[in-house]
């Protein structure tokens, strides 16, 4: 039997004066699956994330999360889903346990509550030696296990994690996609972008790439490599530059306009 639509998105845009940020995305992601949400910089993709997570209105279009409309249900929504934002919030005068405990009475947990819940994650997560230490002493890595542990405080059905491994030495990020996996097999639906090839494709039951404000490919990854012409054993990255192109994403500048396959440079050198 075909698994449930957990999140259905359709026509989901959103403008920002006369920018369209995200142009009429259309989407569903399965209950228990790791839907890997891809693009370049700039291509709107926290900007759909803070849209399915009611922290943006969106300008037309709909999305409904576990049956609740995003525009007409967000507490609802907001009872089942966590994010991990692209931007660490922490206070740093709070330790760890301290930050938990802030972000948890914001969702009305109780301390114990907040406490009992945060034990497992924290020992997962080797967080025990240091979580009652100032936040501002904290590394990077630090901060963002506090962060995730801060986005399953709630017990979530689905977690949206905006770039979770940005910036972190591979320690740190071998133990967060594990842990991801962890939390999957445990029933968490999981969105995820990430930058990184390797992850998304290591993690992701299927992947949507978006480009623009559009989404330009969406299945799994073998199915999407399946499609890459000219090039014998591709990879996610093959798939990823085939569909969005070589062209860098400068806000202020133009963008340089290479032609030929993406392994290529524009005169049909092997570049790699
Ligand atoms: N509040 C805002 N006002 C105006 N423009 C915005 C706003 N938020 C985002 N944008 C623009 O919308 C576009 C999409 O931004 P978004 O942050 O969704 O991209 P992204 O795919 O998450 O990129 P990155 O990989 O760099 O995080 C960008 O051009 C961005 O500058
Ligand atoms: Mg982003």
């Amino acid at each position: 039997m075909a698994k449930e639509n957990i999140i259905e998105v359709k026509d989901l845009t959103k403008k920002f004066k006369n920018f369209t940020a995200v142009d009429s995305i259309s989407l569903n992601v399965k209950r228990g699956e790791i839907f890997g949400f891809l693009g370049p910089n700039g291509a709107g993709k926290s900007t759909t994330i803070r849209m399915l997570t009611t922290l943006l209105t969106p300008t037309s279009g709909s999305a409904v999360i576990e049956n609740f409309d995003i525009k007409k249900n967000q507490d609802a929504i907001r009872r089942h889903i966590g994010l991990v934002a692209e931007k660490i919030i922490l206070y740093n005068h709070l330790s760890a346990m301290e930050n938990l405990e802030f972000f948890g009475r914001l969702n009305h947990l109780p301390k114990k509550v907040i406490h009992e819940r945060a034990e497992g994650w924290i020992k997962r997560l080797g967080m025990e030696d240091w979580k009652d230490a100032q936040a501002n002493t904290y590394s990077t890595g630090m901060k963002q296990r506090i962060n995730i542990v801060r986005a399953l405080l709630t017990e979530p059905d689905i977690l949206f994690l905006d770039e979770p491994t940005l910036g972190l030495d591979p320690q740190t990020t071998f133990m967060i996609r594990t842990f991801i996996q962890d939390l999957n097999k445990k029933g968490i639906t999981i969105i995820l972008t990430t930058h990184d090839m390797i992850e998304a494709e290591a993690l992701s039951d299927r992947v949507a790439i978006i480009d623009h404000g559009k989404i330009q490919a969406m299945d799994t990854v073998n199915n999407l490599k399946k499609k890459v012409k000219g090039k014998g054993s591709p990879t996610l990255e093959d798939v990823f530059l085939q569909v969005t192109g070589l062209d860098i994403r400068d806000k202020l500048g133009k963008a340089k306009k290479q032609s030929g396959p993406p392994w290529q440079g524009g005169d049909g050198k092997r570049v790699r």
